[in-house]
């Protein structure tokens, strides 16, 4: 049983594989044009057809389906580097109307809106139509300095008043990036972000996600559900303000990374990432500064601190798991970080029910024992 499913499963992933290249391979251009190889791309619903001559030229099609008006979808071979900058791209812009227009632009920055320029090798072709929901670029290129491998990228992005605009920045928008051989008709996927880039955001990532994203609600929850048990008093204040503490100096540093992180990358900005955590470290602060300035217990402001401190920290956790969640989406293209989070909130917040629960059981008896000796001492209730 195990092996037939075994084999009807091999089936049908090589019927898949297969079916996938075909319609890659038998995909018929309007314009009759003929390329040797194919290649679908990984992301972005994107194919690559190429025919490579031996004089050193490329006659290629860049197809991109699902398209729409408003989009511009681009294809670029970038020669010093990977990703984006120093991409010498193929553009077409659809408009509003669903004109298409194709031109190159080289992108030296991030800060770019790909206005048409020249790229740094030839191309004595480039032209663009829009056909049954595709769009596809045709171009003949002169591959650079004797060349048959390079690293490419390719991008769909949407279209603002006529101006190509910023493109998504997480997903599917940053795996867009990987190598082509023109002679072999490999193409590998590869990471959009260099080595040591990625590493300091998987570092700020970790940071933060446990500092602000898990020991903090952590803290909340011994304040909360040790404070109830009287053998815990003090001992729950100090083991909140230690959890917090640390969770604090963990937390400022992730933020100090990421801040920095931010600064280098011009162009993808992360704007509501960014100013999330800005309020967050603004509030972390106010909250440790809080503890420094809380009434004794028997003031008769107390009662308002405690409310000022509670509020700000449930916004504090709020506004932490948002962003944690934000930052995993930048971060984890395949979502797989972000379902480890989920998990580990689903604890916390099974744990926080059921402590919750014997919370209030213990409360309420509490209360009733109270009331019974309170009855009992004033000789009231007796009755009852
Ligand atoms: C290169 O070869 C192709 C195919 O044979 C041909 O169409 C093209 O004109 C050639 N280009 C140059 C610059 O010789
Ligand atoms: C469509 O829009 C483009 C740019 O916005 C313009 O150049 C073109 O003339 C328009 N075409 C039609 C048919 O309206």
């Amino acid at each position: 049983m195990g092996k037939l499913l075994s084999v009807l499963f091999c089936i049908l992933i090589s019927n898949l594989a297969l079916s996938s290249a075909q319609s890659c391979n038998t995909y018929a251009f309007r314009n009759n044009a003929v390329y040797s190889t194919c290649v679908s791309l990984p992301v972005l619903n994107s194919h690559l057809h190429w025919t490579y001559n031996t004089n050193g030229t490329v006659d290629l099609a860049f197809r991109h389906t699902e398209a729409t008006n408003s989009q511009w979808v681009a294809w670029a071979l970038n020669l010093g580097g990977a990703g984006m900058q120093g991409a010498q791209a193929l553009v077409a812009v659809t408009s509003s109307n669903g004109s298409i227009q194709a031109y190159t632009s080289a992108v030296p920055t991030y800060q770019t809106n790909l206005q048409p320029s020249p790229l740094s090798f030839e191309v004595p072709r480039v032209t663009a139509e829009s056909v049954g929901g595709d769009v596809v670029i045709y171009a003949t290129i002169v591959l650079p300095s004797g060349g048959t491998a390079f690293n490419q990228v390719w991008q769909v992005g949407p279209v603002t008043n006529g101006v190509p605009s910023i493109h998504g920045t997480s997903g599917d928008n940053l795996r867009s990036v990987g190598r082509v051989d023109f002679i072999t008709g490999q193409t590998t996927a590869g990471g959009a972000i260099g080595g040591s880039r990625q590493r300091r955001r998987n570092t700020h990532g970790v940071l933060n996600a446990v500092s602000w994203g898990v020991l903090m609600p952590m803290g909340v929850m011994v304040a909360r559900y040790l404070k109830v048990f009287k053998v815990a008093n003090p001992a729950w204040f100090y083991l909140h303000a230690a959890c917090q503490s640390s969770a604090y100096i963990v937390g400022v540093a992730g933020w100090a990374t990421g801040l920095k992180l931010g600064g280098d990358s011009t162009g993808i900005t992360y704007d509501s990432h960014r100013n999330i955590g800005i309020v967050l470290f603004s509030l972390g602060t106010l909250q440790v500064f809080a503890l420094l300035l809380r009434p004794k217990p028997d003031n008769k402001y107390r009662i308002y601190w405690n409310v000022y401190h509670h509020g700000l920290g449930y916004a504090v956790i709020t506004l932490s798991i948002i962003n944690v969640y934000k930052g995993l989406d930048i971060l984890d293209p395949e979502k797989k970080w972000k379902h480890a989070y989920t998990g580990i909130l689903i604890g916390l917040g099974v744990v926080a029910v059921l402590l919750e629960a014997l919370t209030w059981f213990i409360v309420l008896k509490r209360k009733k024992e109270e009331q019974r000796t309170h009855a009992g001492a004033n000789g009231y209730g007796q009755s009852a």
